[in-house]
């Protein structure tokens, strides 16, 4: 039986009652909507000390199942997925379910084939073409462990998390389309296998008839692989605990950790978040504009929207390309009833001018959301004005790479939507503001750190291959709290606001980035000796980055030594981490045990240069007055 979601705001107040006081048997009845290959014996048990997480105890499912095969009988012919190509002319693919089971089915033998099996680590880098989706599905169909490396990081960050998690397995395509530039992907997993010894097998998809050079006995063609494999393949049956997929995320570190989801509990909440957030109804014809690299996209545009049998579009381009209308004209085209996307994107588009937007009929709409970052309220009134036409409820969704799905947000036309709030937590959730000190904060109108009390289904298990650095980044700072390192703000009525990371994560376009990360890019460019990243706020991106950096001498040809630097972060990490702006400086501001005093940067960075605060500590206190003298 399918699940209903609730449709009024009393529906929604008795579930979140009911989940807070008896969440086993709140998510018992969730749970009983999937298709289980096997009961299971208990919904919970679990521990944040450890942290040690069980859902669905004993359950064995396929997560694929409840995407695909459970929709056959009475939907195999709906469309499952539509693909609009970067290209407006060229001409949309469209997969209905069967012809999608069909497909990953096969996917998954030619996995199989190639010495895939239930446990191995399988990278996807590719673009966001139909065969990225399928080839994710396959794998979780013989429970292979899937980690989707977005397809703009650099060959270095591929081969790192290869290297990571041991991938048995590349899945990728001669290259990419990006607006009117195309960019090689094959070459780029070349360069990052000459660094990893565990990839077996690469897979390559012909995209765009490029030819590249294939290795004998490593490279095979996907074409010819699909050519003669079995159009069924039955799905392994997974524990609920087993893992499902990894996915590489930034942190206050310098690597990057591999959070790991799990297969029933990540698939029991992303099916009930994404129908109640969105008020899904059977014929919506759903755009989530994420790529499928991040969670996302993992979770809102391909499992949750086609376990929820709905129809799901895949974009291949960008929103500037070929013009600034491209958004609206794909939502025209399609009838997009349900749109989903980030307040970059809209801020991006907003600064473009309405005609664009207004040339296009935009009426099939029904609910917007936003994602990834605060949407601040001027971007907020023109979605719902010229893109709503103030008729569609806009839900702002909280949540994490961590999270696996949304946490906090507007029930679409339900609960309170209310600009750069995203409003209540969702039945499950139980968040608290905690003080300095780790108390709980009970008042409202009052401002905090961010933290989760209670588990969920779809919470992170464990950080691969590193179950104590998952302890000490989520589960150390409060006992007995998952901390989700945002600090956030609930008005007079409950509703939460997120303010952003109070970490050294940048938060640049939606996209995650440590600070220690990028210094660790800029420090390996000849010259440097050392640099210290921060963020200030951007008008398009949210937040820009800001590196101020130390050489061994001041460049003479500054923007000759900034291009090297952009090419070493391109490299290190890939293009979508360079800095916006990069400072020449001859010190930084440390204390006297030699700590970097990053307020002080941020200050300088944000402009806000009266509100320094005491630099009296510093070890050499002058270096401020030359920082600020050269601020960009
Ligand atoms: O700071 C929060 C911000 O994005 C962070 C999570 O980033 P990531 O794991 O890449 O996942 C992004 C997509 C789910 C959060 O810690 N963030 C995410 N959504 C919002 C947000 N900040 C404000 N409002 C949001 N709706």
């Amino acid at each position: 039986m399918s699940l209903e979601p609730f449709r009024s705001s009393d529906d929604y107040a008795a579930a979140y009652k009911a989940s807070v006081e008896n969440p086993e048997l709140f998510w018992a009845d969730i749970s009983s909507h999937l298709k289980w290959q096997k009961p299971w014996d208990k919904v919970l048990q679990w521990d944040f000390t450890k942290p040690d997480i069980n859902w669905f105890v004993g359950g064995k499912l396929n997560i694929t199942e409840n995407c695909l095969d459970r929709h056959l009988e009475s939907r195999g012919d709906h469309t499952a997925l539509i693909w609009e190509a970067n290209e407006p002319k060229e001409k949309a693919k469209k997969y209905t379910y069967r012809q999608l089971h069909a497909e990953v089915c096969k996917f998954a033998n030619v996995l199989k084939k190639n010495g895939i099996v239930k446990g191995d680590r399988v990278c996807l880098y590719m673009p966001m073409i139909p065969e990225l989706a399928i080839a994710t599905l396959a794998c979780a169909r013989i429970g292979a462990i899937h980690s989707v490396v977005f397809a703009g990081f650099s060959a270095q960050s591929v081969a790192d998390r290869i290297n990571d998690s041991n991938c048995k397995m590349v899945v990728t395509s001669d290259g990419l389309n990006r607006g009117a530039k195309q960019m090689s992907l094959k070459k780029l997993v070349d360069e990052a296998l000459e660094q990893t010894t565990s990839v077996e097998k690469v897979i390559v998809f012909n995209h765009l008839d490029w030819d590249p050079e294939m290795k004998s006995g490593r490279d095979l063609w996907w074409h010819k692989e699909m050519a003669d494999v079995s159009f069924w393949c039955p799905a392994e049956e997974m524990d609920s605990e087993d893992p499902l997929f990894i996915l590489y995320t930034s942190g206050s570190t310098g690597k990057p950790k591999g959070v790991v989801h799990t297969c029933g509990g990540y698939s029991v909440y992303a099916e009930y978040s994404f129908k109640n957030v969105f008020q899904v109804q059977k014929d919506d014809i759903y755009w989530c504009t994420a790529d499928i690299g991040w969670i996302t996209g993992h979770t809102y545009l391909l499992y949750a929207p086609l376990m929820s049998g709905i129809t799901t579009l895949m974009f291949e381009g960008v929103p500037t390309y070929p013009d600034a209308g491209r958004f609206w004209s794909v939502i025209d085209k399609h009838r997009v009833t349900l749109f989903y996307t980030a307040p970059t994107a809209i801020r991006a588009l907003m600064a473009c001018g309405l005609d664009h937007v207004l040339s296009y009929n935009l009426h099939t709409l029904r609910v917007l959301g936003t994602v990834g970052e605060p949407i601040n309220e001027e971007a907020w009134h023109w979605y719902n004005m010229h893109v709503g036409k103030e008729r569609c409820p806009i839900v702002d969704t909280w949540w994490q790479t961590e999270t696996g799905g949304i946490m906090i947000s507007a029930i679409a036309g339900l609960t309170p939507s209310k600009p750069s709030h995203a409003g209540l937590p969702l039945p499950g959730i139980q968040p608290v503001l905690l003080n300095g000190e780790g108390k709980e904060i009970e008042a409202n109108n009052e401002e905090g750190y961010l933290a989760i009390k209670f588990p969920w289904p779809s919470m992170i298990r464990t950080t691969w291959g590193d179950h104590e650095r998952c302890r000490l980044t989520y589960f150390s700072t409060y006992k007995n709290y998952y901390f989700t390192g945002d600090g956030a703000k609930r008005d007079e009525n409950g509703l939460y606001r997120i303010i952003g990371r109070v970490d050294d994560v940048i938060n640049v376009s939606g996209h995650r980035f440590g600070t220690a990360e990028i210094e660790n890019a800029i420090n390996q460019n000849k010259g440097v000796i050392e640099s210290a990243v921060v963020g200030y706020p951007h008008d398009i991106k949210g937040q820009g980055i800001y590196a101020f950096v130390i050489c061994d001498k001041l460049p003479e040809n500054q923007e000759h030594v900034r291009e090297e630097i952009y090419e070493t972060v391109s490299s290190q990490i890939g293009r979508i981490a360079k800095p916006d702006k990069i400072q020449f400086v001859s010190g930084l501001p440390k204390t006297r045990s030699g700590k970097i005093m990053r307020r002080i940067l941020r200050k300088v960075a944000e402009g806000e240069i009266s509100a320094l605060g005491d630099t009296s500590t510093l070890l050499d206190p002058t270096v401020v007055e030359e920082i600020i003298a050269g601020k960009l």
